[in-house]
């Protein structure tokens, strides 16, 4: 870490506020969101969804990587996670660069697509629910343009998704998403075992 992260200090700060936090433990790795920031950096992405904000550490990181008319629409079910991470954006000056959308991401998901964003967005990241993951799967397809990423944390959970003792309902989701990936033509495909496993699918071009 010493010798690979580049983080700002608010982002610093954010990371290491939540380490005694009773669910800081979900935070994105910082070294993975490096990584989605390079990616970003590399698309020009200017729309970002994320699907799974905590405290939001990734948004801001993800926010931060954007160019000044980009944005991120920041998903997440519960209002209290939600206000505490519009108090990190604003110390971070990313304020402007994130839309909050608070409700079951499904229907923030379904409500952007009914409103004629699909095949609007450069960059999907999500990190929560895993049984939602099959429906942010679908939804996200949709919302991304040709040649966008949709991106999933978590994949490995912790390496029990190769341990067949294992079957709470998280794991057997995530192994679907893993199966579907694996077959799923309409992207490309690759796992990467940074953070807690971080899957990337790459929209196809028609
Ligand atoms: C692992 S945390 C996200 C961590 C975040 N990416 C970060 O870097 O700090 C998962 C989040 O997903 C949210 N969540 C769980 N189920 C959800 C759902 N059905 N719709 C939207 N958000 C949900 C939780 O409230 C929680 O804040």
């Amino acid at each position: 870490m010493a010798h690979t992260l580049r983080e700002v200090p608010i982002m610093r700060e954010l990371r290491e506020a939540m380490e005694d936090h009773p669910e800081g433990e979900m935070q994105t790795s910082p070294e993975q969101v490096q990584l989605l920031g390079v990616l970003l950096k590399t698309m020009q992405a200017r729309r970002v969804i994320e699907v799974g904000v905590f405290t939001g550490y990734s948004a801001m990181g993800m926010a931060m990587a954007l160019p000044d008319d980009g944005v991120v629409v920041a998903c997440d079910l519960d209002p209290q996670h939600m206000a505490v991470a519009q108090s990190w954006w604003d110390r971070g000056g990313v304020s402007d660069r994130i839309i909050p959308r608070v409700g079951p991401a499904a229907e923030s998901l379904a409500a952007m697509i009914e409103a004629g964003e699909a095949g609007t967005y450069d960059f999907i990241y999500v990190d929560a629910d895993k049984e939602g993951y099959p429906s942010y799967y679908e939804q996200g397809l949709e919302l991304l343009r040709p040649g966008g990423l949709l991106t999933f944390d978590n994949m490995l959970r912790g390496g029990r998704v190769a341990d067949p003792e294992v079957n709470d309902e998280s794991t057997v989701a995530t192994r679907e998403l893993a199966a579907k990936l694996l077959e799923d033509d309409r992207v490309e495909y690759s796992l990467n075992p940074i953070g807690d496993g971080l899957a990337i699918a790459m929209l196809k071009h028609a």
